[in-house]
């Protein structure tokens, strides 16, 4: 059985993706038939020894949900010294990921096409990993859906265990209710500790019983937007929105990184209007 959360109504996995099988291309099928037994990775129940998959030791970065992956090539090519671990369930675009590191000779990727969930739990050893990225994951934006967010609080325990001490979580978004739930996510985390100097303090995410507020409740006095520019919770739920004034993201998102190139997701979400929140923690304990 899988370790996915369940909805005890169905018995069933609660997944942070719909399996959209998608044709892959003549191109895409050839990168996986030549490169998948030196830099693919099949799930398995059994840890992986990073070194040997890499042939080397070197610093290690995972990004899961890479998408078409040409950030993660991009990435790969800037960063030769650096080792790039991708998951993605999305079949084609694991193709498209390996038909750049073919066309660009990238000996320093590895890819799996499982749910990031059970790669995390059943492959990925404790505090093996110094960056965990999460660009434009999908914002479920229908209040219905929030449950199906990645990022919750105990898949983000389960991130910050395969970290290294020091090692980063680093998710980026164009959804500013999910730029919120995430900012609280890992304010709220105790080994972590937001990059960004006079960020909003734990206290500001909590109730008195200490549960994370939802979106609506966490506005603290002292973070409270005008209330005409303030979108009721759930409303994003078209195409495009007007981003609001956030006082809690202008205090708690970073400037993007110099690293993180621009992705697919995230130039569709500029020409919708929307805003983006790089969110930057570093592991501490
Ligand atoms: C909105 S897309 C963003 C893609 C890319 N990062 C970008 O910015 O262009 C989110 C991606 O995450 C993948 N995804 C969602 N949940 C996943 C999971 N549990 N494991 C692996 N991939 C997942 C989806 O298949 C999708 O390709």
């Amino acid at each position: 059985m899988s370790d996915a959360p369940t909805d005890n109504r169905f018995t069933r996995p609660i997944r942070s993706f719909v399996k959209r099988e998608g044709k892959l291309t003549t191109g895409q099928q050839n990168a996986i038939d030549d490169l998948w037994s030196t830099q693919g990775v099949d799930l398995g129940s059994e840890q992986l020894d990073l070194d040997k998959l890499f042939g080397r030791s070197a610093q290690v970065v995972l990004e899961i949900g890479f998408g078409n992956g040409l950030s993660l090539a991009d990435m790969a090519e800037a960063h030769p010294e650096t080792n790039f671990f991708g998951i993605e369930v999305h079949r084609p675009g694991v193709g498209s990921c390996l038909v750049q590191a073919k066309k660009r000779k990238l000996t320093n990727i590895r890819v799996s096409g499982d749910d990031a969930v059970l790669v995390l739990n059943q492959q990925i050893p404790d505090e093996s990993l110094d960056r965990i990225q999460i660009f434009f994951p999908d914002p479920w934006h229908k209040k219905r859906h929030y449950k199906r967010r990645l990022i919750q609080p105990d898949f983000v325990n389960n991130l910050v265990k395969k970290l290294k001490t020091g090692g980063q979580i680093h998710v980026a978004t164009d959804w500013q209710h999910y730029a919120e739930h995430v900012l609280a996510v890992l304010t709220t985390n105790a080994d972590l500790e937001n990059s960004v100097a006079d960020a909003p303090k734990a206290s500001h995410f909590l109730s008195e019983e200490g549960e994370v507020l939802k979106s609506s409740e966490m506005w603290a006095e002292e973070f409270k937007p005008a209330q005409s520019s303030r979108p009721p919770e759930g409303s994003q739920t078209a195409e495009g929105y007007e981003p609001t004034d956030s006082p809690l993201l202008s205090r708690g998102a970073a400037e993007k990184p110099a690293y993180r190139p621009h992705t697919k997701y995230e130039a569709r979400g500029i020409r919708l209007g929307h805003g983006v929140w790089d969110l930057v923690f570093d592991r501490t304990a």
